[in-house]
């Protein structure tokens, strides 16, 4: 009708074309920082009672382990608390462990369940008798709920900024997937990092599970995650599992399940046999969301690690499928992508959202190479340190973002909206197929 383009068309184009260039000049100019060296941590005496190291994590249904660590092999393994601060009106008392690595001998490492405790409240606590009081606040038994994930941790300077990110901003439980402390088989390393996690991982429940550098393996000398095993003890009992490291666990009607990237996962193995028992369980109408956490991811187009989750994804990701499991999240890539949803090499809409989130900071430095093209399911690649936030919405929706450490917390480099496969249909379609593979011999 019109041949004429009318002015403001051209206006808001050139607008347009403004924009987009600013955000392409902006992208280019975008310099990455290097690594940060790893911090020092002064040596203060304190009391060999003194709680040191602590922090906290789901134990069962409102119940919590609190774990902390003190030099006097004497000291009492009890935790009181209360809704009041200074007011302690419950006790419980736990149990301790101890290990011996090379030349160095750990301190006493106690860990006591407390509770039953209520959803979304904040407790108050003291570990052993003594030392400063600490709190932490339960997670909510509903949605809303948030989730602070980060993984490949570390104690670099970039750690320090990771976590001082998180704590900016309102979470409910920290994910891990995996790499800790990258101690590296210097126990004392083990030490630092719990004193360097503990304002975050007294006040808000930690959920870990292994990465490789973890293991601390010596052939003939040593078995692998003795130090990890005896420090960072998770509700594996708990959730009808004989590993530290696998298990499971249900918080605000979200079934999650953190696996093992280096222990056994074929068939046969008993991480797999409980795997299937686990999902068993699982009952969509009260847990909608299915959400599943280990260190090597499967869908990873960074040169880094390339391939290396092969081997668990033939085995397990046709059962984790039939599951329908909503997101996987993995560490061990120094770097963030985030994918679309995806099953056997291809996007599928009844496919899990794989996200890559092992940016944490530690000393090894980012993963910057990555495969060309990127591939059909991939959807955001980076590599630049920071940590991802989870927020279930409601039984539906869910929002997942990104944010880099050299930004200010609120910015959002990444963000995307999934709803649940529960919601879909895909996890009624797949019913009868699941219960084939969870009841086969
Ligand atoms: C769930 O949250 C989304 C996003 O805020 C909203 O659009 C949707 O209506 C909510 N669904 C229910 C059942 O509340
Ligand atoms: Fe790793």
């Amino acid at each position: 009708m019109d041949p004429k383009p009318k002015p403001m068309m051209f206006l808001t184009v050139l607008c347009l074309i403004t924009i987009s260039s600013i955000v392409v000049t902006v992208e280019a100019e975008y310099v990455r920082p290097l690594p940060r060296k790893t911090l020092h941590f002064p040596w203060s005496r304190k009391a060999s009672s003194y709680p040191q190291q602590v922090h906290i994590s789901l134990a069962g249904d409102n119940h919590m382990r609190i774990t902390w660590t003190t030099d006097d092999k004497f000291a009492p393994s009890v935790v009181e608390y209360g809704t009041s601060p200074g007011r302690y009106l419950s006790v419980n008392q736990g149990e301790s462990t101890s290990y011996d690595y090379l030349f160095y001998s750990s301190g006493k490492i106690h860990h006591t369940v407390i509770g039953p405790l209520e959803p979304n409240t904040v407790y108050f606590y003291r570990c052993g008798g003594q030392g400063p009081g600490f709190q932490f606040k339960t997670p909510p038994a509903q949605f809303p709920i948030t989730f602070a994930v980060a993984g490949d941790l570390g104690q670099t300077g970039w750690t320090k900024s990771t976590l001082d990110h998180i704590d900016l901003c309102k979470y409910d439980l920290h994910l891990l997937p995996g790499d800790l402390s990258y101690a590296d088989y210097v126990q004392g390393k083990w030490d630092t990092f719990g004193e360097l996690v503990q304002p975050l991982a007294s006040a808000r429940p930690w959920m870990v599970t292994q990465g490789n550098h973890e293991k601390e393996y010596i052939p003939l000398i040593k078995d692998g995650f003795q130090s990890y095993n005896a420090r960072w003890k998770m509700p594996y009992e708990e959730s009808g599992s004989s590993s530290n490291l696998y298990y499971s666990f249900e918080v605000a009607r979200i079934h999650v399940i953190m696996l093992g990237s280096y222990t056994d996962y074929d068939k046969y193995s008993d991480q797999y046999t409980w795997l299937k028992a686990d999902l068993l369980k699982v009952d969509r109408k009260k847990t909608p969301w299915l959400v599943v956490l280990f260190h090597v991811p499967w869908y990873n187009s960074n040169r880094a690690h390339h391939g290396e989750g092969d081997h668990m994804m033939a085995t397990m990701e046709p059962l984790l499928h039939a599951a329908s499991v909503d997101i996987m999240l993995a560490g061990h890539v120094h770097a963030y992508e985030r994918t679309k949803r995806v099953n056997n090499g291809i996007s599928d809409p009844c496919g899990a959202v794989h996200i890559t989130i092992g940016d944490g900071g530690n000393r090894e430095g980012l993963a910057h190479n990555y495969l060309n093209p990127q591939p059909e399911w991939s959807e955001f690649r980076e590599a630049s340190f920071g940590h991802g936030e989870l927020r279930m919405v409601n039984s539906t929706h869910a929002f997942w973002s990104w944010h880099r450490n050299d930004d200010d917390e609120p910015v959002r480099s990444d963000q995307v909206w999934i709803t649940s496969l529960a919601s879909s249909g895909c996890v009624a379609e797949k019913r009868h197929e699941l219960r084939k593979i969870l009841l086969a011999p």
